[in-house]
């Protein structure tokens, strides 16, 4: 595939290829990761947290969101780059969800959009997809809805729950939706979703028998050191290999060894 579509992540679910997806939020790090190799690229709302600093996904705006994405969007060759609608950009009603996404596709020039939630999202979604923009969804853990649920725990591990997150799946492939996200939920569940849809379903925590797995980019990096759910694995130790380098940095330069007579002019 030499430029990912939403089409050819469906082919690939259908030749049995998994897909591979990251978050990036910034023009270098998208770079790195398009360069890489990564099928997918998702300026996640997590910005909130991993640039940001907030505590939850909630205060960052459709604005931040555009900028965060615009960044992304100069670096990018050959991913999918998904752009997450922010809370309160789209559940207040259809036409707002749909402004939203407008405004995501014309001044970021981000691919496709992400929403949370199922059916109460339904119409939102046709209203978006009716004009021409990709919709990705998100179900299982779903961190907009965080004061909601109480607690990060794993979802849908109670009959009831399972059963919804199955129908709203199904559902979202009927209305037209490109891929779906499933986030922390019991990896027999994400499996049996996965089976029962055509559409690529794209793993968090959700265990490998589904067609694709998304990281936080900041969190497989290890540039945190705080955040250690069992679903991450951790690809280097950044937080640790940067901190040395900047410590050295700090003591060449009290110690008058950092510029050297060949780094000057
Ligand atoms: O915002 C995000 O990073 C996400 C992924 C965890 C799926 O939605
Ligand atoms: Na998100």
């Amino acid at each position: 595939y030499k430029k990912i579509t939403t089409k050819s992540l469906v082919d690939m679910k259908a030749n049995g290829e998994k897909i591979s997806m990251l978050t990036a939020y910034d023009f270098t790090m998208a770079k790195i990761v398009d360069t890489a190799g990564v099928d997918v690229i998702l300026v996640g709302d997590s910005a909130s947290n991993v640039m940001a600093g907030h505590e939850t996904t909630l205060p960052i705006t459709l604005d931040q969101m555009i900028y965060h994405a615009s960044s992304v969007i100069r670096a990018v060759d050959r991913a999918l780059v998904v752009v997450d609608l922010p809370f309160g950009s789209y559940q207040s009603d259809p036409k707002e969800a749909l402004r939203s996404s407008i405004r995501i596709m014309k001044e970021s020039g981000g691919h496709a959009v992400k929403l949370e939630g199922g059916r109460e999202i339904k119409d939102s979604i046709k209203k978006i997809l009716n004009a021409g923009i990709p919709v990705m969804g998100h179900l299982g853990l779903t961190p907009q809805s965080i004061y909601k649920f109480g607690t990060y725990t794993v979802r849908a591990k109670e009959e009831e729950e399972a059963e919804k997150l199955v129908e709203d799946a199904i559902l979202l492939e009927k209305l037209g939706c490109f891929a779906l996200v499933l986030e922390k939920i019991p990896a027999h569940l994400a499996e049996r979703v996965a089976k029962s849809i055509s559409i690529p379903v794209i793993g968090i925590g959700a265990g490998g028998g589904v067609d694709g797995q998304v990281l936080v980019i900041h969190d497989m990096l290890g540039m945190n050191n705080e955040f250690s759910p069992r679903f991450l694995r951790r690809y280097l130790d950044l937080y640790e290999q940067m901190t040395g380098a900047i410590s050295k940095y700090v003591s060449d330069v009290k110690g008058k060894d950092f510029p050297n007579e060949k780094e000057q002019y």
